[in-house]
């Protein structure tokens, strides 16, 4: 009864932070200011398509962590997201891995064609850092600690980031699945930008090197452990849930966790780093249980 309480409760916060941050998207991606109409539209379309907004809410749970107060670190929530939903529009072109169904609508691509669905990435990639270096905003955070989170948001999605985690995706294709490949490739394409969207939210919150120390152990914990819950999915997860496609990683030959090491074993790795994550952000201390209860989420969602 007491779990189901606790359950119900986070199923409410993970609710409410998530709406915050779409109202927060909604005003610092709005149309206007002679913005031409049709990439506005395409940028939206795909921001507003859902989405469980995992790294913002990250960003804002580990401020929370740190400080308590968290709305401060909305903007730069808002930064991780449009980073991630451009990462997801460039993925799911042809070129790439040539997918038809996101978020539980048709991809951009399919929708705006492949030229406004590449604009629209780099447009969101760009107002992201727009977003990140707004004087007017985060404003209780010193320009050092400012600077030092574009300099980390950057990193996490440049070449030794995401898109070099994205390159290793592509090239392992076809070939057989090698564990060191695997774990560097599921690092650096989504490890890096859920590190990031920890550390950065600690940052804007005035974080001590110590919980930076902290929050980045839980943050490389979670991002592997989100890899192989997404690798899973991918081959167990139900399509209209996930609300994009299933089984295609096996018909494109991807280097997945579940082809390395078989669903079971697969399963168990990933219950281990969750237990370990747990385990970091019960040192943060009270204000640390809700990355305990998304840590727990991560390994038991189904979408
Ligand atoms: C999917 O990310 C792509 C990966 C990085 C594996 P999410 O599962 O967070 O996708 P949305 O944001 O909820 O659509
Ligand atoms: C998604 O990766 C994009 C990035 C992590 C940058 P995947 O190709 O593995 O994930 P899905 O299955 O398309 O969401
Ligand atoms: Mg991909
Ligand atoms: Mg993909």
């Amino acid at each position: 009864m007491g779990m189901e309480k606790t359950n119900e409760d986070f199923t409410v916060y993970l609710a409410q932070r998530k709406a915050l941050v779409e109202e927060a998207l909604d005003r610092f991606l709005s149309p206007g200011n002679g913005v031409p109409e049709r990439i506005m539209a395409a940028a939206r379309y795909s921001l507003f398509a859902g989405g469980k907004r995992l790294r913002p809410i990250l960003c804002l749970a580990a401020a929370e962590a740190v400080s308590g107060a968290w709305t401060d670190a909305l903007p730069c929530a808002c930064a991780l997201e449009m980073i991630h939903t451009y990462s997801l529009i460039h993925d799911d072109l042809p070129a790439m891995d040539d997918d038809d169904y996101r978020r539980g609508r048709p991809t951009n691509h399919i929708v705006f064609g492949e030229a406004l669905a590449i604009l629209a990435g780099d447009a969101l990639l760009t107002e992201a850092f727009h977003l990140l270096a707004r004087r007017d905003l985060m404003t209780g955070a010193p320009p050092e600690d400012r600077l030092e989170v574009i300099r980390l948001v950057a990193q996490a999605a440049g070449m030794a980031g995401m898109v070099g985690g994205q390159t290793l995706d592509l090239q392992g294709e076809g070939r057989h699945p090698e564990p060191a490949y695997l774990t560097d490739m599921h690092r650096r394409k989504t490890g890096a930008l859920l590190i990031a969207s920890v550390v950065a939210g600690a940052v804007i919150a005035g974080a001590t090197d110590a919980q930076k120390e902290i929050l980045a152990g839980y943050g490389e914990k979670i991002g592997l452990a989100f890899q192989i819950a997404d690798d899973i999915l991918n081959v167990t997860g139900d399509r209209v849930m996930m609300g994009k496609s299933t089984g295609s990683d096996a018909v494109r030959g991807k280097q997945t966790f579940p082809a390395l090491l078989g669903l079971e074993v697969s399963q168990a790795r990933l219950a281990e780093l969750v237990d370990g994550a747990a385990a970091d952000a019960r040192r943060l201390g009270e204000r640390g249980e809700p990355l305990v209860k998304i840590a727990k989420y991560i390994m038991e969602r189904k979408s």
